[in-house]
């Protein structure tokens, strides 16, 4: 039983990150959630805590998407005087569009947020873990990690690099007692698509599902874990096909 145990998701106000907020509370574990919205961070919050009334949740409220977001959430959970035994990045956005059609400052906060802020926290509170050598961080990558996305460049490009990030980090940081997991969601029925500008995929899993796998993959110490056998198989396509794939089911997507 994690009595005392700390995780610190951000992304917690809706989709996959509630919900893992959500089955981390079943288990016992204290929460801190992140996230823009803090009214639904407050409702969740009190839900939780009428649930489970033995753990501790804090909430704060962060703009990840710009400079030093990562560690302004540091310097309040220290200031808190917790530390975090956990930690959930899987705040994200992504659009679809053109590259050419949309404006650099999009692109930029797509980096901060899926990029910067990810890899600020893992600095930071994966420094804490190594000085106590015990730790778990995992990072929502995607399926989308794996391959180039026409009409949605960045943000692949941005998951990509999560997914490198992570499993370099899972090498370097295993010798300190830290595991380090990638999850790659493939399409997930959550408040992503919309507001991506797209249309929810018909073969979407649950943000549920998806949670309950990430949590068992992480607690196996697994490098990467894909949830849903239909994720497994997108992730072996030959790249270059499965960029031609991407480009046609992005554009039929978009929100006309
Ligand atoms: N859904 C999919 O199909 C899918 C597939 C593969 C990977 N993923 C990844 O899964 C992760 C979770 O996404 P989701 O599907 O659960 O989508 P979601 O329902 O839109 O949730 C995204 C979460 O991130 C937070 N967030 C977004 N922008 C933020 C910002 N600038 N600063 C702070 N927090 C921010 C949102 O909270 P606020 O709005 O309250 O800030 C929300 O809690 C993301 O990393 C996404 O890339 C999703």
């Amino acid at each position: 039983m994690p009595k005392d145990y700390t995780v610190l998701i951000t992304g917690a106000s809706s989709g996959i990150g509630r919900e893992l907020a959500k089955l981390f509370a079943e288990k016992g574990y204290n929460l801190i959630l992140v996230a823009r919205n803090m009214y639904k961070l407050d409702v969740l919050k009190h839900e939780l805590g009428i649930k489970r009334r033995d753990i501790k949740i804090d909430i704060i409220q962060e703009e990840l998407a710009q400079i030093g977001a990562g560690q302004a959430v540091f310097e309040k959970v220290k200031r808190m005087g917790i530390e975090i035994d956990i930690l959930i990045n899987n705040a994200g956005a992504g659009y679809v569009g053109a590259f050419q059609d949309k404006v650099f400052e999009e692109d930029l906060k797509l980096i901060q947020l899926n990029i910067i802020a990810l890899t600020e926290l893992t600095k930071l509170f994966g420094a804490e873990m190594v000085k106590r050598k015990q730790g778990k961080i995992l990072n929502v990558a995607s399926t989308g990690s794996y391959h180039s996305g026409p009409y949605t460049a960045v943000y692949y490009a941005t998951k990509a690099y999560v997914l490198s990030l992570s499993e370099a980090l899972q090498i370097e940081l295993k010798p300190f007692g830290i595991t380090v997991s990638a999850l790659c969601p493939g399409a997930t029925q959550t408040e992503f698509s919309k507001k991506a500008g797209k249309k929810d995929a018909k073969f979407a899993m649950g943000a549920k599902e998806v949670a309950q796998v990430a949590f068992k993959g992480l607690m196996k110490r697994k490098t990467i874990i894909i949830p849903g056998l239909g994720n497994k198989l997108f992730v072996k396509i030959p790249r270059g096909w499965a960029s031609q794939i991407v480009a046609k089911y992005q554009k039929s997507l978009y929100l006309k």
